[in-house]
């Protein structure tokens, strides 16, 4: 029994935020935002547009394409670190809104790695039993942002991605997932306050402590050494070269980590699928929103070998096998 993806679904807020906009609000120029990140713009939600709002449209175009009906799902996987609210999941909020009647309802904390994952999660309640998974990436990284802060508030972007997973026989499907982490490195990318550790308070608000904060040069080397390690091991628990890959789809964070990773890996950038000069760093939401663009622009068709990598705050990293 494998997890196919069976329809894959995504959701951008319609406002934009252009580098030239953030020029206007932080010391940046267009120009060190391309050239550092090969960002150019990113969307950002609706003032009262929450995540499970985000989530639920994805989920319902991911629930279109694969002819699955919301009744018919057995189990919702949110991979967020933006939730509506720290209680409920919101994953139960996006149950509700798609009408999921039997379905269970559960959120996962992997930051950037979520989705992946979410994913891995979802392959393994297939294969002991459960017919359709919903997982679904969805961020509002504007509401962790600090807009003051020139090194974090370039980065990121709102927006949901989803794929219906459907047991199936046969070849097509998850081969492999792989999962990591390394919480010596906690203090990376870390939004300090507002949780158990330092709640809510005046001195929280005043400090700044419930926005994201990341150590980004130091980030950046280990994202290379990482993602390049994983990706070498899901290649040989596969027993395939980089060269039968049809398609990367990385977590969408920076294209000069990507270019240094494809470098080392020997895999043109032709074949890796980028589009965060259009999305900024959506977090949970980035794989699955790219992985929907390429199957809708042709670049995945039935029989193509894909592979995911991600990783984030944790720090974690991951990486999944698909055969589509
Ligand atoms: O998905 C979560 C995982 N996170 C990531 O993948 C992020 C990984 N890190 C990165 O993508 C990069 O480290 C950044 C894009 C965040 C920063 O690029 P960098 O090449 O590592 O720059 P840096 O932090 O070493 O800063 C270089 C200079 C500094 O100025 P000085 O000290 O050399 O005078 C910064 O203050 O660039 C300055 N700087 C900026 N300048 C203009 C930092 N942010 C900005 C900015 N605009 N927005």
């Amino acid at each position: 029994m494998k997890a196919r993806i069976a329809g894959t679904g995504s959701y951008a807020p319609t406002r934009v935020l252009t580098n030239a906009d953030l020029e206007g609000m932080v010391a940046t120029s267009d120009e060190w935002i391309r050239e550092r990140t090969g960002i150019r713009e990113r969307r950002i939600a609706a003032t009262g547009e929450a995540c499970s709002d985000l989530a639920v449209q994805a989920g319902k175009r991911a629930l279109a394409a694969a002819g699955v009906a919301a009744s018919d799902l057995d189990m919702i996987l949110v991979a967020t670190c933006t939730g509506d609210f720290p209680l409920p999941a919101t994953a139960c909020l996006v149950q509700h809104q798609l009408g999921a009647m039997k379905a269970g309802a559960c959120d996962l904390s992997a930051a950037c790695c979520g989705f992946v994952y979410a994913l891995s999660v979802a392959d393994a309640y297939i294969k002991t039993g459960m017919r359709h998974v919903l997982v679904i990436g969805s961020e509002v990284m504007s509401a962790i942002t600090d807009w003051t802060d020139r090194n974090t508030c370039v980065l990121f972007g709102d927006g949901a991605g989803a794929v219906v997973l459907s047991a199936s026989d046969g070849e097509r499907g998850i081969l492999s997932t792989d999962l990591r982490s390394d919480g010596t490195l906690c203090e990376l990318i870390m939004v300090p306050g507002g949780g158990s550790r330092t709640p809510p308070s005046e001195k929280v608000l005043a400090e700044r402590l419930h926005y994201i904060k990341m150590k980004g040069n130091e980030t950046f080397k280990v994202a290379v050494r990482t993602l390049e390690d994983i990706a070498r091991a899901t290649l040989a628990a596969n027993h395939v070269e980089v060269e039968d890959l049809d398609l990367y789809i990385p977590h969408q964070a920076n294209v000069r980590i990507l270019k240094a990773v494809m470098e080392r890996l020997g895999l043109p950038m032709e074949k890796v699928l980028l589009n965060l000069d259009r999305y900024g760093n959506t977090s949970a939401a980035s794989i699955p929103i790219a992985l929907d663009e390429a199957v809708r622009e042709g670049r995945i068709k039935d029989g193509s070998l894909v592979m995911l990598g991600a990783f984030g705050a944790g720090l974690t990293w991951a990486s999944a096998m698909i055969r589509w």
